[in-house]
């Protein structure tokens, strides 16, 4: 059994295991490969903290299908909605393809409720989301994913890709905050 660890100023207790991981990720490849068969989907993972989660996942989907990997910066903009985001890495054409997001975790939903219309504006033949996490008690923006691995609670969480101010994402399993 995995130890409580302590980064920085926080303490994390073991949360969900390497292998809790792996049967969910493969259990989401399956219905993956399953809904995306003969349609040569385009994964578009979310950098930094996806990395791993979609490494692990991509690996089993066996059918036809690419990645690429995008960083989201957001910034203040005119809009009317004062936020912005833009991709950087994005270089592939999206029209009338499949396109998958990989994320890490879903929290307020306010990174995907801005980069989704950004894919959209590009005419993809379809849009789903695949994240590893979710808040939904901490849920503030429509935002829908048709693949989650688990909904979690609303506390902070670290490893398995996810970082407390660039420490943690090298853990193996999921930790939660103490
Ligand atoms: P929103 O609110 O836009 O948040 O859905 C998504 C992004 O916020 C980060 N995030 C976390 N990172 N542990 C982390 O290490 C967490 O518990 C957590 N909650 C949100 C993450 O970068 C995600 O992409
Ligand atoms: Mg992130």
């Amino acid at each position: 059994m995995a130890q409580e660890v302590t980064v920085l100023d926080k303490v994390f207790v073991p949360y969900i295991t390497r292998a809790e991981i792996s049967s969910r990720i493969s259990e989401m490849a399956a219905r993956i490969n399953e809904d995306y068969a003969g349609k040569n989907p385009l994964f578009i993972a979310i950098l930094n903290g996806s990395f791993i989660f979609a490494a692990d996942l991509f690996r089993e989907v066996t059918i036809d299908a690419a990645i690429t990997f995008v960083k989201l910066a957001s910034y203040k903009g005119t809009t009317s909605t004062g936020n912005v985001v833009t991709a950087i890495g994005m270089e592939e054409r999206l029209t009338d393809r499949h396109v998958v997001i990989v994320e890490d975790i879903i929290d307020t939903g306010k990174t995907l409720s801005a980069f989704i219309p950004e894919i959209e504006s590009q005419k993809p033949a379809s849009i789903n989301i695949a994240t590893f996490l979710s808040k939904p008690s901490a849920l503030k923006y429509d935002v829908k994913a048709a693949y989650t691995a688990f909904e979690i609670e609303n506390k902070f969480v670290l490893g398995y890709g996810l970082d407390y101010d660039g420490h943690g994402r090298n853990l193996p399993e999921l930790y939660i905050l103490k």
